[in-house]
């Protein structure tokens, strides 16, 4: 059996890198071998450092790792994995993911950090795993091999794949969405219980430009010419609006949207039942985190519910209901997803998945340390 491609966690006592580590262990591909996060945590043993939040035990041989300093360079050549990814907090990942890029590891992020930057690839791959070619653009590649992809907010993410079959059938010209967010969203200990317990928030600070931002970004069309890639975000209306509510996991979204007329003819509910059934675009791939069911539709009148729905296909699957004709709009429906697993870590797994099965996962190594290495060998 091929041994599998060693990784690291940057971040990996928070809320993101528990879920990292939970949906890795036994993972066919990769194997967790380095993690770091704050100097508060370096040097420690993980199960001391982290506090472990999640419902399935903290696997015994993490348990039991020394946490590294949050360095690209390891005491011992070779010791940081060249695969990292990455749950920093955004005004730590705008410091510390370039220069992990720059010493050739490629850095596979959740933050916000560099989503909307121009030559970073923001992906979903059911939804647009051709802007991966954007890393060829990228100053890091070409210097030392290294680089950067980025999948996109948890909120963003679920509304995106619903959209994604009915933009590619239909045509999509507006969106209206209101969200219904997890405090888990908020990273660990996140909003105070005071603030939230018998209470909604309708305010999460740059969530709603997030939203909209990206979501044009992730629908939007790939253009190449001689000079290089760049991405065309889609030319539709968005207008988002962010509340957070106290439910642990999964977040919940009512969506409006009017659609283009690719099809010549008023959009029919089975045209868009369809849409969504059909819609399998990593079919015959097999990617291990990939769900079977990337949006499944449930008929019932009062779903989906975070509590019943969130872990369906492994957290990885988006679930629709209620849709129905919008008054102000053409149809209106509500979608809910794991916002740690389908929107952040597991959704960064499945990057790396998609990347490795196009042989470009592993950055090359230079050609003088490569020489080096083999002279070694
Ligand atoms: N939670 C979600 O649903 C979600 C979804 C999508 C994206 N994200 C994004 O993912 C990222 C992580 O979110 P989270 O919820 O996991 O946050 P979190 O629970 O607050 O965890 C933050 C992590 O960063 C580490 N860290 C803090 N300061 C550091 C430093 N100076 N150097 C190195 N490591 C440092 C922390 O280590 P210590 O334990 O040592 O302090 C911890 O491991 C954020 O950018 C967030 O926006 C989160």
């Amino acid at each position: 059996m091929p041994s599998k491609t060693q990784v690291g966690i940057l971040g990996a006592t928070g809320m993101v890198g528990q879920r990292f580590i939970q949906l890795l262990e036994n993972h066919p591909w990769f194997e967790v071998a380095w993690l770091a996060a704050s100097d508060r945590s370096s040097g420690k043993k993980y199960g001391e450092a982290a506090k472990w939040r999640l419902d399935t035990p903290l696997p015994a041989r993490v348990e039991r790792m020394t946490v590294s300093p949050a360095e690209p360079e390891g005491a011992t050549p070779g010791s940081v994995p060249r695969v990292i990814f990455a749950a920093l907090d955004t005004a730590i990942a705008r410091e510390m993911e370039p220069r992990f890029a720059e010493a050739g590891c490629a850095v596979i992020s959740n933050s916000s950090a560099f989503r909307m930057a121009a030559d970073v690839p923001l992906v979903i791959p059911e939804v647009n795993g051709d802007h991966l070619r954007l890393i060829e653009e990228q100053s890091w590649r070409r210097r030392s091999g290294g680089y950067m992809v980025t999948n996109p907010n948890c909120s963003a993410i679920g509304l995106v794949l619903a959209l994604k079959p009915l933009e590619e059938r239909f045509g999509l010209e507006k969106i209206f969405v209101t969200t219904m967010q997890a405090v888990s969203g908020a990273g660990y200990p996140g909003v105070p219980s005071m603030d939230i317990l018998g209470n909604v928030v309708p305010y999460i600070g740059s969530e709603e430009e997030k939203m909209e931002a990206e979501t044009l970004k992730l629908l939007g069309h790939l253009e190449s010419s001689p000079g290089g890639h760049a991405v065309a975000p889609l030319a539709a209306r968005i207008s988002a609006s962010c509340n957070r509510v106290p439910v642990e996991d999964g977040h919940t979204e009512s969506v409006s949207i009017q659609l283009g007329d690719k099809l010549g003819r008023p959009v029919t509910r089975e045209d868009i039942l369809n849409a969504w059934a059909e819609f399998h675009p990593l079919a015959g791939k097999n990617l291990p985190s990939a769900p079977r069911l990337p949006v499944e539709f449930a008929p019932q009148d009062d779903r989906p519910q975070p509590r019943l729905d969130r872990n369906r296909g492994r957290g990885m699957t988006v679930t629709v209901g209620r849709l129905r004709p919008c008054g102000l709009l053409d149809w209106k429906f509500t979608l809910l997803s794991h916002n740690t697993i389908r929107g952040a870590a597991g959704a960064a797994i499945l990057n790396a998945e998609m990347l490795a099965s196009q042989g470009t996962l592993v950055p090359a190594l230079p050609e003088a340390e490569a020489v080096g290495t083999a002279a070694r060998a």
